[in-house]
Order: C-alpha cells, then sequence, then structure tokens
C-alpha cells in the first residue's frame, strides 16, 4: 500500500528505527538553553516542527562538554541533572509522530563568544558579566578561528581521551534523554573539522599530517560513539563535503572519510559544506537550489553509503526528484521549515496525497500518553474537588 505514496512519503527504516516519511527537520541552533538544557522556548520550536509532520525532528547541535560550546546559551547535554528537560522535548516530539534526533558535537575553537545577534563577539573583557566569563577553547592546533578570537589551546593526548570520553557520555545521557537517532556533527568548521581540514590542523604528531592522520580523531569519536550507542539504534555523521569553493578538504576526502566511518559503524552520512574560517577567504559553495545535493548523490554512489540531502531544498517535486533520481535517501530542511513547519503537508497535498493531512498526524497513543502523564497529574492536582451533594 505504502509504495504507491510519493517516495518522500515512504517510510524509511535504519536499525531498529522507522521514520513515518523521508523529511528530516534538520538542526537549527536557538541559542535559548539554560545551562545547556532546553526550555520552553525549545517545546515550541521544536513541537511545531514536529507536529507539522517530519518524519524525523533533530534537535540543535548539542555540545558533549560546557566547553565544547560557542555560547553559553548554546545547547549541550553532559550530566544527568540535564536529563528531565530533554525528555519532556523527546517525549512531545514522539507523542506528534516524528522521531527525536540529537546532533551531538563539539565547537573546538569557535568556542567562547556571542551569539549571532552580536556578531559572534569573542567573549572578553568588557562584554562579559562576571558570571560568564570567556574559557579557552580546544583545537588540533594553537589557530583562531578569526583574527579576532584569542589562541585556543592545541589539544594534547590527554585532552583528546577527555574529549572522546565526553562524547561516549553524551551518547548515554542521550538515550536516557529518550532520543532514537544520534549524528555526529563533523561539519561546519567545529572541532571534528578542524582535525580534517589542513587549513585547520597543523599538527605533527599522529593526529595531523596526512589524510590518514587528520581522520583519526573522528574515527575515534565515530568508533567511540558507536560503542556507547545502542546497536539498534542508527548514528548518522553531518560532513562538511568541502570546506568551501575550491577548498583543501574536498569531496573526494569525504569519500575516503564516508567509507571510514561505514566500516565503523556509521550508517548515514548528511552532506553539508564550508563553516572553516581562520587565515582562508574561501568563498562558500554557491548558495542555489538544492546547492548540496551532488555531493549527497556522489558520497551515495562513491561510498555506498546512505545520505541525507539538505541546503535549499524548497519546492515539494525538487524534494522527491532528489530521492526517485537516487541522489539521497532522506531530505533534511531548515529554513524553509522556519517559514512553513507546515510544509510536509503541503508537499503530500502537492504530491497528490488525498488525505493529506494523514501524512501529518500519526496518532501513538503509548507516547502520547507518556508525554501526557505529567500534564494530567497536575491538573489532578489543581482540580478543585468535587463538591458533594447533600439533601436539602
Ligand atoms: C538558524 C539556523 C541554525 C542552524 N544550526 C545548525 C546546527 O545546529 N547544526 C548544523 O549542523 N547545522 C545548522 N544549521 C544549518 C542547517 O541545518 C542546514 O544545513 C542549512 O540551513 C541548509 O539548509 P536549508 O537551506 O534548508 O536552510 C543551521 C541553520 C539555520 C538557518
Amino acid at each position: 500500500m505504502t509504495d504507491t505514496l510519493p517516495l518522500l512519503f515512504q517510510p524509511y527504516s535504519l536499525r531498529g528505527i522507522t521514520a513515518k516519511n523521508r523529511i528530516v527537520v534538520a538542526p537549527m541552533c536557538q541559542y535559548a538553553s539554560v545551562d545547556g538544557a532546553p526550555t520552553d522556548w525549545h517545546m515550541v520550536h521544536m513541537g511545531r516542527l514536529a507536529m507539522g509532520g517530519a518524519g524525523i525532528s533533530f534537535v540543535e547541535e548539542t555540545a558533549v562538554e560546557a566547553r565544547g560550546r560557542k555560547t553559553y546559551q548554546c545547547a549541550g547535554l553532559w550530566s544527568s541533572n540535564q536529563i528531565p528537560a530533554y525528555r519532556r522535548v523527546t517525549d512531545m516530539i514522539r507523542s506528534f509522530g516524528s522521531v527525536p534526533a540529537i546532533q551531538s558535537g563539539h565547537s573546538g575553537r569557535k568556542g567562547s563568544c556571542h551569539g549571532a545577534m552580536q556578531g559572534w563577539k569573542p567573549l572578553g573583557e568588557g562584554n562579559t558579566t562576571p558570571d560568564q566569563p570567556p574559557w579557552i577553547a580546544l583545537a588540533p592546533s594553537p589557530l583562531p578561528d578569526t583574527p579576532a578570537h584569542p589562541l585556543p589551546h592545541a589539544m594534547d593526548r590527554d585532552d583528546i581521551a577527555t574529549v572522546l570520553a565526553a562524547f561516549a557520555e553524551n551518547a548515554r545521557l542521550s538515550l536516557d534523554a529518550g532520543f532514537e537517532l544520534l549524528e555526529i556533527h563533523g561539519a561546519h568548521g567545529y572541532l571534528i573539522h578542524q582535525f580534517l581540514s589542513p587549513l585547520s590542523n597543523h599538527r605533527a604528531d599522529g593526529y595531523g599530517g596526512d589524510l590518514n592522520g587528520r581522520m583519526r580523531f573522528a574515527l575515534e569519536v565515530a568508533e567511540t560513539v558507536r560503542k556507547a550507542w545502542p546497536a539498534d539504534r542508527a548514528l548518522w555523521w553531518r560532513a562538511s563535503c568541502v570546506d568551501g569553493k575550491g577548498g583543501v578538504w574536498d569531496l573526494d576526502d569525504t569519500v575516503v572519510l564516508a567509507r571510514e566511518l561505514k566500516a565503523r559503524g556509521v550508517d548515514l552520512i548528511d552532506c553539508s559544506s564550508g563553516g572553516i574560517s581562520g587565515d582562508t577567504d574561501m568563498p562558500i559553495v554557491p548558495r542555489t537550489p538544492g546547492y548540496q545535493a551532488g555531493f549527497a548523490e556522489a558520497v551515495r554512489r562513491e561510498a555506498d553509503i546512505a545520505t541525507v540531502a539538505v541546503g535549499e531544498i524548497i519546492e515539494p517535486r525538487q524534494a522527491e526528484a532528489i530521492l526517485t533520481e537516487g541522489k539521497a535517501d532522506l531530505v533534511a530542511i531548515a529554513r524553509e521549515l522556519m517559514l512553513d513547519a507546515n510544509w510536509p503537508a503541503r508537499a503530500a497535498r502537492e504530491l497528490g496525497i488525498e488525505a493529506w493531512w494523514t501524512c501529518c498526524r500519526q496518532p501513538m497513543p503509548t507516547a502520547w500518553n507518556n508525554a501526557n502523564a505529567s500534564a494530567r497529574s497536575m491538573l489532578n492536582v489543581i482540580k478543585p474537588p468535587r463538591p458533594t451533594m447533600t439533601a436539602m
């Protein structure tokens, strides 16, 4: 029955999880967390996206340790104290029929700064509050993200072991927090990408130099997380397939990396690009519709691994074509879903599904009951006692 549906609306299974369709809410940083934990902002933000009908809903990049955030407002999951706040979000996403997914990462040398509204200025004298002091960011080499950033600390073997342990702990906590899918953020100029790219990795030890050396940290992260994350749950990897247009880290390198990741139990490559800054004026890949789908296609074909296409996927027919032409297994959407969280419903209607509203509502009684147990218990507390009838 389901194979008569457009491919975009056919269920997708990976290991023990099945998404009801192939539309993915791409991770989107919100800068609205408190001590790393999600707030009411996230309940509404993720709620409208999950309710809109996407099969998989990613929360934003979530730091595996406090210093792996960019800003004090970034998401993070490094302590069991944070779990109840995440549970609220994952229970809600699941109750709306979407798979709750987490993107785990580490900012590396992009850490210790203000958010987008303050132009990513580094935290420093005169622009911080006493309870939010700057911290020393980590990096493979002592090279700042931009000339305005302070020098990061070049990681030694102990630092590498500490960060690997943080990735493992984050994976265990993510499971306890109710996430069903974990993606490692290996892209956008953050710590893992900093190790991969020769622009930011000038190390002379076994974690630098040739491609194998630069890939070593990334592969150790993959191995570490795969061990900590259950075998019946899928593990994805977001890659910057190229540093930028004419970049040093290129698509051939990504194909080699994808093969190695696959050998270590990574199930899918989410194909993005760019983000390395520092001593480069390399242009970004031009933003045209589907501008990264070609990367997803090449990685899928050359590394024989499932891929997600992301980047200016706007029209339902465009999304369907990416899938039917074999360029990717799923499509992820960020900005278009910010504009229209009901995009999946619109897509279902435009692709000819008569009962298009059913694509956006999949009753999940158990999940719904769990998510609403706390609401019901509150009602019991608030509800005034029934007046007893007394004979007049
Ligand atoms: C507000 C915003 C926040 C983002 N945060 C993240 C993030 O946390 N992790 C990530 O890998 N990409 C992040 N991205 C990139 C998106 O996931 C996506 O790859 C990119 O926006 C291209 O897709 P689009 O053209 O559908 O917006 C963010 C994008 C936006 C617009």
